[in-house]
């Protein structure tokens, strides 16, 4: 009898696997993909973020060294190379997981599972065996999908989703990609500095799903924009056809019917709960109208000794939060005290300029009718973002009027998702702008645009 067993190897799902197995339970992870690591590992965060280092440094060498004084001649682009490397980053992560498996002492199996009862996990094996597990407790850490576009079938190689942009063989000359959000914005960024034209049809009037500080989406457009991908906003795609190799995509924008021929079409609209046979009806189990698990702040479920974490229960879908709500839940199993705030999550956007945010924007404030104090700076008076040659963007504290306890941060600039910890941090700890005012920032780093940015909310910032 298993104490706890995992559905899912996800970060979610694996996570909790090794903290449960820290804390002495007998535990297993069960996952269907050959490979550990779920979608983040394998086809998710780290791949993308692979071929956003390396095509940057690609573009780097070839329209930006030179502005150092390095001049480098006759850059070449090995994509088959590049491809590689990625795999080998996944690969090595990947396995890496099996090794922490045996450390913490947990169960690794290869299989489908289906839930049979509140206590019996069933795994169906590739080689066609199939295992019964018994269990005190169960976990669904099954993760989510890509939401399907009707109208625009994917063949897996013309038209494809987030999994095939990431391993096309050939740069495409012209990519189309559907979904001004993260994955529109980090792989259309991917293919646009391998040499792709890129364009982008969003349903939305602004890119990043709508959700961004107004700022912070205004100046992303424009520097997008100025690298040259174009938008095609306010667009309702319509259908998607492939013809001897060529892509035509139909939308209807401001009532005109329009069309764009490319070589490939990237679906990006957003990915939705994956609990497809998982065996939910044996116990009873409901999904709510959009296919989520609903649970408590325990993550329980509604049935007794079933818990759910990560992309499958309601809440923003990133890997770190599946990995917090991982940890809390197993730890909660144990009378561990712990919680997750997710007012404190940050959310990064990989491209260039990074964008990263934690809290509430300026707009969720005001509707609110919260009274609050902006502090704004800029990258372009830090030394250090004039020494990268990096200077586009800005820092923003939203802190409360009263009590200066900072209610949200919006940075967009260099390595802004490196820059949002401290924010993250100050938040977790209900810090105030004064308190990061007050801390020393090492010179010349850019975190010292987060300070500055704290001294202005309070009107005093000292080198702009
Ligand atoms: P998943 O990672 O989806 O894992 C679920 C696992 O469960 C899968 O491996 C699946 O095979 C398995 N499973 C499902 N059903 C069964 C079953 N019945 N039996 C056995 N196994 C089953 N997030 C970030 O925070 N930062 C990023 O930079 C980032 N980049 C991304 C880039 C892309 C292209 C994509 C698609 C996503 C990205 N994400 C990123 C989101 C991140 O990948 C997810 O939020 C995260 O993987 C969710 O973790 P999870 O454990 O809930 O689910
Ligand atoms: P998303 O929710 O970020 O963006 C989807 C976009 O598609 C939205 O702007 C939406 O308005 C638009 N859209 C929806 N239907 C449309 C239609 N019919 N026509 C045109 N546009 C339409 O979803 P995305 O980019 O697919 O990413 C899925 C999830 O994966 C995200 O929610 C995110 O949590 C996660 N992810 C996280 C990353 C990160 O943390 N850096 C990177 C990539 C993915």
């Amino acid at each position: 009898m298993y104490d706890l067993v995992v559905i899912g190897a996800g970060p979610g799902g694996y996570i909790a696997a090794i903290r449960a197995g820290q804390l002495g339970m007998k535990v297993a992870c069960v996952e269907r993909y050959p490979t550990f690591g779920g979608t983040c590992l394998n086809v998710g965060c780290i791949p993308s973020k692979a071929l956003l280092e390396s095509s940057e440094r690609f573009e780097e060498a070839r329209h930006h060294l030179g502005d150092h004084g390095v001049d480098v001649e006759g850059v070449k682009l090995d994509l088959e190379k590049m491809l590689h490397r990625k795999e080998e980053i996944v690969g090595g992560l990947v396995q890496g997981i099996a090794f922490l498996f045996e450390k913490n002492g947990v169960e690794g199996i290869h299989g489908w599972a289906t839930i049979k009862d509140r206590n019996t996990v069933e795994v169906n094996g590739d080689d066609g065996e199939t295992k019964t597990l018994e269990t005190k407790r169960i976990l669904i850490a099954t993760g989510s999908k890509p939401i399907p576009l009707p109208g625009v079938e994917l063949d897996k190689e013309r038209i494809v989703d987030s999994t095939g942009a990431l391993e096309f063989d050939e740069v495409p000359e012209h990519l189309v990609v559907i979904g001004a959000g993260v994955i529109g914005l980090e792989l259309g960024s991917v293919w646009r500095r391998l040499g792709a034209k890129v364009t982008v049809i969003e349903y939305l009037p602004k890119i990043l799903g709508g959700r961004a500080d107004k700022d912070v989406e205004r100046l992303a457009k424009r520097t997008f924009s100025k690298q040259g991908i174009e938008f095609e906003l306010d667009a309702k795609v319509t259908g998607a056809s492939v013809d001897d190799g060529e892509v035509t995509v139909t939308f209807e924008q401001k009532g005109e019917e329009k069309s764009l021929t490319c070589d490939r079409l990237l679906v990006g609209i957003g990915r939705r709960p994956f609990t497809e046979n998982l065996g939910l009806e044996n116990i009873g189990l409901e999904t709510n109208d959009r296919g989520f698990i609903e649970v408590d702040e325990h993550y329980k479920t509604s049935v007794d000794g079933v818990y759910a974490v990560g992309d499958v229960i309601p809440g923003p879908m990133l890997a770190h939060l599946a990995e917090h709500e991982g940890v809390v839940c197993v730890e909660r199993m144990n009378d561990i005290a712990g919680h997750v705030n997710y007012e404190a999550v940050p959310d990064v956007v990989y491209t260039h300029p990074e964008i990263a945010s934690v809290g509430k924007t300026e707009e969720e404030l005001k509707e609110a009718g919260v009274e609050y104090r902006a502090g704004k700076f800029s990258f372009k008076a830090n030394g250090r973002a004039r020494a990268l040659n990096d200077t586009e963007g800005f820092v923003k504290i939203l802190a409360d009027k009263e009590t200066d306890q900072i209610l949200g941060a919006h940075i967009i600039g260099p390595r802004a998702g490196d820059l949002i910890a401290e924010l993250a941090v100050a938040v977790e700890f209900h810090g105030s702008a004064e308190d990061i005012a007050r801390s020393s920032h090492a010179h010349p780093t850019l975190a010292e645009v987060v300070k500055e940015a704290a001294l202005a909310v309070d009107g005093r910032p000292l080198n702009g």
